[in-house]
């Protein structure tokens, strides 16, 4: 059991399963990218264990980026934008998104609609997790390590309000 401010969590999935299904992303991208330069872009902060374990898997040249999406009032009234900071540097290369989860999918489409004015050659998504019952988007996720119940997770670089990043395997909110 583990406690993490007000709420229980207990053990869900092992380390021993994320290293597998990291493997099996690793490879794909090996075969995908071979002779290639690919910039793997690590969407912070929850990408972090994740983007140091497929990085180190990869075998050839790659850059490594990491960036985080900002949110700020916009002049409008329409309310938030979305800027996208540590992507300056994309025109014509090969981007790897990392990414910890895929829930609804809405970070992961604004990350792309500012990636489209970069003039990137090209783009593909690798997310860690994957929740199918919550996305509600179109676009097509590349490289998925593996797919979970629409439950909420903490671990490998996860979060509950700021705790639990740190932990090497995942635990999901325990059932009342
Ligand atoms: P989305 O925009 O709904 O796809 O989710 C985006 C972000 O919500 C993820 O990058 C996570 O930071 C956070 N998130 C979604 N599901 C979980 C979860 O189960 N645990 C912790 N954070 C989550
Ligand atoms: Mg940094
Ligand atoms: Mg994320
Ligand atoms: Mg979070």
């Amino acid at each position: 059991m583990l406690k993490l401010h007000d709420l229980e969590f207990e053990p869900f999935i092992s380390n021993r399963q994320i290293e597998a299904a990291v493997e099996e992303v690793a490879q794909k991208i090996n075969e995908d990218f071979s002779g290639k330069c690919p910039v793997f872009l690590s969407v912070l902060n929850g990408a972090y264990p994740f983007t140091a374990a497929l990085t180190q898997r990869f075998k050839g040249d790659c850059e490594v980026e990491f960036t985080k999406l900002k949110s700020y009032e916009g002049t409008s009234s329409t309310g938030k934008l979305k800027n996208l900071i540590g992507v300056e540097n994309l025109k014509d290369k090969h981007v790897i998104i990392i990414e910890d989860i895929v829930d609804t999918g809405n970070t992961f489409s604004e990350i792309i609609k500012i990636l489209e004015e970069k003039e990137v050659a090209s783009f593909k998504i690798a997310t860690l997790f994957y929740k199918p019952e919550a996305y509600k988007k179109e676009h097509n996720l590349d490289y998925v390590g593996m797919e979970i119940p629409n439950k909420f997770i903490v671990g490998y670089g996860l979060d509950y309000d700021g705790l639990g990043r740190n932990l090497p395997e995942v635990y999901q909110l325990k059932q009342k």
